[in-house]
């Protein structure tokens, strides 16, 4: 905010220090109004936006702290300077903890009073900011950004926003790249929750120990390393969501944890008798077939049940493929944007590989891809040469049905010969066909059986 545009708003009873505040801060070209008494301070709020307020801690009929919280009833956020007189430290510390951004003790100078509205002036710069990148963010996981045509994810995101407001246990399961942590995400935001915080981590990625004291904390001193106490996952995202992804890969011992903590809403920090109570919301993810490893004794049954409360299950991209055409509208724009290029779409071949390509790498490589092509693009059209999918999937590319007819034949004969090791009869009985039928179409291929015999 450019400071000659700040506007503030001074209330102070004392219309000597009041008229003198106005002038320092008007010189340093701020745009000021001066109220002297409460009631012009409120009628100025409903009429103009101020980006601070300084108030007299003393005023006429209240006090300036809950003159702020009046103020703030009407202007949402308003960062308030309070003036406090000389060694009223307590009124200090409440009007810190009441969420005044400062105090100034009277008397103070110019400088004094200049240096905490500039600084209170940038913190509330700084604050708008956080507002709209959380608003941004929000925004990237919202439902409305899932990229849903097919049926399948259509009824993934039904399930989805009906349990969104409950706080039962999500599982959510799916292939590598399918968009498991965007969905939890998503569910997540969509709660009751989602103006808490959550809480993302991969219990693959740590070993036991490290995993155990990351999710509940340690006292310190209770391994070698533990030098501070830490709190822990479970208290950070204490009223928020706790994502577990690869829960399959969680080890026995703090399964058994987690499992208490899923009954009883509290769990032992390592290294502690204290328990602790936490309200989270979890949500699991694996793309593990975690039935089996119960069956195997990797994963304990009784906690299978207790996250196994709403299945959501992420189908992969090459079994939703009308998915992709919107997906890769989605982001060639979000890439295009991002370089500063005018992207138009794809030619029809380059689509076509998009759609014959079987995806092992689920959404993530299908963006992967798109990023790659809009990077290289010298043309507002990206064509297949930026495509660089495996032949595989080329291969299976659509062809002219006679075509495709002619190498099913030649394939299917080839196998027929190679299970009868070139007998014909055998081959003709197989395919039910007359032996006549078959030599005409091993000589239309030029497919010789006795290339099949061995000895
Ligand atoms: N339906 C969708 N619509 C839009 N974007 C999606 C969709 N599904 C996935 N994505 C995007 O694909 C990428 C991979 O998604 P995400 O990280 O959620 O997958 P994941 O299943 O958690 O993967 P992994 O198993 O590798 O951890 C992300 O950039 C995500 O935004
Ligand atoms: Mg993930």
């Amino acid at each position: 905010m450019a400071r000659e545009t700040a506007k503030l708003l001074i209330v102070d009873d004392d219309r000597n220090l009041l008229e003198l505040m106005k002038m320092r801060l008007e010189s340093s070209g701020y745009v000021v109004t001066a109220a002297p008494d409460e009631d012009e301070a409120k009628a100025a709020v409903v009429t103009q936006a101020f980006d601070l307020a300084i108030l007299d801690l003393q005023l006429v009929h209240q006090d300036g702290i809950s003159l702020m919280e009046e103020l703030r009833r009407v202007a949402p956020g308003l960062p308030a300077i309070i003036l406090t007189a000389h060694g009223s430290i307590e009124s200090a510390v409440e009007a810190m903890t009441r969420g005044a951004f400062t105090y100034l003790t009277k008397p103070f100078d110019a400088r004094e009073l200049i240096l905490h509205v500039e600084r209170a002036l940038e913190n509330r710069k700084l604050a708008s900011e956080v507002d709209r990148l959380q608003g941004l963010l929000s925004e990237r996981y919202d439902f409305k950004n899932i990229v849903a045509r097919s049926g399948a994810m259509q009824a993934v995101l039904e399930t989805v926003s009906r349990v969104a407001k409950t706080d039962s246990t999500v599982f959510v399961r799916g292939e590598s790249g399918t968009g498991k942590e965007l969905i939890a995400r998503a569910i997540h935001l969509a709660s009751n929750r989602g103006g808490k915080s959550f809480v993302a981590i991969n219990c693959a990625a740590l070993p036991e120990t490290l995993l155990e004291s990351e999710l509940f904390g340690h006292e310190k001193g209770s391994f070698t390393g533990a030098v501070r106490t830490s709190k822990g996952l479970f208290v950070q995202a204490h009223e928020g969501t706790i994502f577990l992804d690869e829960i399959g890969d969680m080890p026995l011992a703090i399964q058994a944890k987690l499992l208490r903590v899923l009954q009883e809403r509290q769990f032992y920090p390592v290294g502690s008798e204290k328990p602790v109570d936490v309200d989270v919301r979890v949500i699991v993810a694996t793309n593990k077939n975690i039935e089996e490893l119960v069956k195997q004794g990797q994963f304990r049954e009784d906690l299978y049940y207790r996250i196994h409360v709403i299945p959501v299950e992420l189908p992969p991209l090459r079994e939703r493929r009308d998915d992709i055409p919107v997906l890769v509208d989605v982001f060639l724009k979000k890439f295009s944007g991002q370089m500063n290029k005018k992207m138009k779409g794809l030619t029809p071949a380059a689509m076509q590989r998009l759609m014959l390509h079987d995806w092992p790498g689920n959404v993530r490589e299908l963006e992967n891809t798109i990023e790659y092509a809009a990077a290289m693009a010298e043309q507002d059209v990206i064509g297949e040469d930026l495509i660089p999918l495996e032949k595989c999937a080329v291969e299976e590319a659509i062809k002219p049905l006679k075509e495709a007819r002619e190498n099913f034949e030649k394939k299917y004969l080839v196998r027929l010969l190679e299970l009868t090791r070139g007998n014909v009869s055998s081959a003709a009985a197989l395919a039910g066909r007359y032996r006549a039928d078959l030599y005409n179409l091993l000589k239309k291929y030029v497919i010789n059986p006795s290339d099949f015999k061995k000895d």
